[in-house]
């Protein structure tokens, strides 16, 4: 049961983002925007070797991490592999892990990893009956409705109530979907009442109002996930807490944020085609929010070298862009450039 006080203050968590809300994005992030309480990291794969190689872990320590609390997501189907990872997270000072059976890529799904566990209910149960009494932490799940069929969700919420989680994320679209049509309230809500554990809402949060209009619905729900939505719009996390003023110069606040995020790849990755890419791919996101931004994202990913980009990008940034927020009940896939 929730308490008034966790009613009135809705917690929002960062979604992962596998390829963009990484340590320096979550880092950059923090230091120019608030409203996030913490931050689900995009999913570690576990490894059959023994040894696990600690750059796979680096970015989610916790003393990396101090400004946007961390939860690490393994993604695993074999319970040993599981334990072990999670053992390996623990030792670096993490007290929950989240379990990832929402990834919609065929590549995961079908080597039963991801949604492509949620049609198999029994082997849920089998990886959580070895999980969980050697679990040294607390353990969420982050689920989709099904992999192709949107009620698999529900026997897998039985096999769930059987077990302690903490949390369990829904985001209410197939695997199948990716992420086309529209997230599915109904089931959603239904999840709500099947389901003994606290059920966190993901998916489709791209400004205030969507976040109004859900929140009117579920009232039960107190924890919030957006992904795509703050990547487009950072400044949603603060609107919905209600500590960002709506007259401030959005556009200027965002370019010192952009540079500081360029500047911690340039430090991080290795060579510049590296750099180039992973900066195309925050630009489908940030055309949105930026007029004129669409056009230039599509000169942007037709760039081929690094310093062709960064002039795209400062004479963009020179034309003074205006700030267009993103439209209620809008669907990301449907208008990403
Ligand atoms: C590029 C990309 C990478 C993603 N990586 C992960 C991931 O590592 N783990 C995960 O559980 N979900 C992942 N997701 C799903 C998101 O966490 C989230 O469920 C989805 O984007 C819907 O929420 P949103 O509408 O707020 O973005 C990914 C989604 C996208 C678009």
């Amino acid at each position: 049961m929730q308490t008034l006080a966790e009613l009135r203050s809705p917690k929002l968590i960062l979604a992962p983002l596998k390829g963009y809300t990484d340590e320096v994005f979550r880092n950059a992030f923090a230091r120019h925007f608030d409203g996030f309480d913490s931050a689900l990291a995009p999913f570690i794969p576990t490894v059959k070797d023994k040894r696990i190689r600690p750059a796979l872990l680096r970015g989610v320590q916790p003393e990396r991490n101090r400004r946007l609390p961390v939860v690490p997501q393994i993604m695993s189907n074999s319970p040993d592999d599981f334990i072990r990872m999670a053992c390996a997270l623990v030792a670096q000072g993490h007290s929950e892990v989240n379990w990832n059976l929402g990834c919609p890529f065929p590549i995961v799904a079908k080597k039963s990893k991801g949604s492509g566990l949620l049609p198999q209910p029994d082997r849920i149960d089998t990886f959580l009956d070895q999980v969980v009494p050697r679990l040294p932490c607390r353990l969420s799940v982050k689920v989709r409705l099904g992999r192709k069929k949107p009620d698999e969700i529900y026997k897998v919420l039985e096999s769930l109530n059987a077990y302690p989680l903490s949390e369990i994320i829904v985001h209410p679209r197939t695997g199948i979907q990716m992420y086309s049509g529209r997230p599915d309230l109904d089931r959603f809500e239904r999840c709500l009442d099947l389901s003994r554990h606290p059920v966190s809402y993901n998916g489709d949060i791209n400004c205030f109002g969507d976040f109004q209009n859900l929140s009117k619905r579920f009232q039960s729900v107190t924890r919030w996930m957006i992904g795509r939505g703050a990547l487009i719009n950072p400044y949603l996390p603060g609107v919905i807490k209600g500590t960002e003023n709506p007259a401030d110069d959005k556009v200027h606040r965002f370019i010192g944020f952009y540079y500081d995020l360029y500047r911690g790849y340039q430090e991080r990755l290795s060579g510049p085609g590296h750099l180039l890419n992973r900066m195309k791919g925050f630009w489908t996101y940030f055309a949105l929010t930026l007029e004129g931004g669409k056009k230039v994202a599509k000169q942007i990913h037709r760039s081929k070298r690094i310093h062709r980009y960064e002039t795209i990008v400062s004479e963009f940034f020179s034309s003074e862009p205006r700030w267009v927020e993103p439209e209620e009940g809008m669907s990301v896939d449907e208008v990403l450039p």
